[in-house]
């Protein structure tokens, strides 16, 4: 039995799941998601792993049953596997889950099982190494596709590969990177380019549209529809006599946000209660100032409930990002 969560907003949305990005830092620098040389903050401004663990079990204890670990690269974090160890074994957790490069899962995956993981998105644009590179700037796509076969070797079976399509670089990939999920036994999911951050492109120059790839895919596959949903942006497709579901992620084209069940907590302890707003409180200041009372970060996230906004607003044509904040500071 779970707990039913106490977390409601204004609009009557009830917010059970969190995700949580435990650094800043990664050892890819994806052109959509950083520009070439980033800044990342001072060790001191970022959470501990203790401040990551004592928030979620806060959360959880409001009744939040899912909570997925992501960064930057979650597990370039020196000691990660602690926290994944310490969260996992909260009671009244449903699902703890995972968002990674895929860097280091070659190395990790078994531990990540062990202390409870239970779904891992990989990152992967590109299946041809040197594409890989070129969108990743430092990223080794065989590394990356090793951290995959260790986790089907683990035992995941939940696991999902994440594509960012952009045009004019892996726009013709769409295919493959579809049979690649399906040889393998797995899922996909097609995330529209956010405007996230100020990168060294233009968002409008390279926007493909889910609706354009879901067109071409329909021609090469049996789709079924399938009504299953996470409470976020993702539509789903079952390819026929396969194990893969395509997922589609259109922030652009879809209002999705009368679903939404969840929140975001920066590296830094920022409450964000939308990825595509501003609104936000911050719990850092909390954490640090009572040290072994809860109440005040207790009653700072039920009253957070009352700023969740209605919904985002993403226009690839405005001239300034709609969020300065790059992804991989607020988690993806
Ligand atoms: N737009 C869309 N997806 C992005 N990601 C990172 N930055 C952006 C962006 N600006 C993706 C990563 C990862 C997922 C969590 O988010 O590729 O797969
Ligand atoms: Fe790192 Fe993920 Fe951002 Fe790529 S998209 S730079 S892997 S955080």
């Amino acid at each position: 039995m779970f707990n039913q969560s106490i977390l409601v907003d204004q609009f009557g949305r009830t917010v059970d799941y969190i995700r949580l990005s435990i650094t800043d830092r990664c050892d890819f620098r994806c052109v959509y998601c950083m520009s070439e040389d980033m800044t990342f903050l001072p060790r001191d401004e970022v959470l501990s792993l203790e401040e990551c663990a004592r928030l979620v079990k806060i959360f959880v204890n409001l009744g939040v049953s899912k909570v997925r670990i992501t960064g930057g690269e979650p597990l370039v974090r020196k000691n990660a596997l602690w926290l994944f160890e310490e969260v996992g074994k909260l009671k009244g957790l449903n699902e703890l889950v995972l968002t990674t490069n895929g860097s280091q899962l070659e190395k990790q995956a078994a531990a990540l099982k062990s202390a409870g993981v239970k779904r891992i998105n990989i990152s992967i644009d590109s299946l041809q190494a040197e594409r890989f590179k070129k969108i990743t700037r430092t990223g080794d796509l065989n590394k990356v596709l090793a951290g995959l076969q260790a986790s089907k070797d683990a035992g995941f079976d939940g696991i999902k590969i994440n594509t960012v399509l952009m045009r004019g670089s892996n726009d013709d990939e769409a295919v493959d990177l579809v049979q690649f999920a399906i040889d393998q036994k797995i899922d996909i999911s097609f995330i529209e380019e956010m405007p996230l951050g100020e990168v060294d492109h233009t968002r409008e120059s390279t926007f493909v549209s889910n609706a354009d790839t879901l067109k071409l895919l329909q021609s090469k596959y049996s789709l079924l529809p399938s009504t299953e949903s996470t409470g976020g942006p993702a539509r789903y497709w079952r390819v026929a006599n396969s194990h893969t579901k395509i997922g589609f992620i259109s922030p652009h084209s879809h209002n999705f946000c009368e679903s939404c069940n969840r929140v975001r907590i920066t590296c830094k302890g920022e409450l964000y209660l939308c990825l595509g707003q501003e609104d936000k409180i911050d719990l850092m200041p909390l954490l640090r100032e009572f040290p072994h009372n809860d109440a005040p970060l207790v009653t700072a996230i039920l009253n957070s409930m009352r700023i969740k906004p209605k919904g985002h607003d993403f226009d690839l044509r405005r001239a300034q990002p709609a969020v300065i904040r790059f992804m991989s500071h607020t988690g993806g």
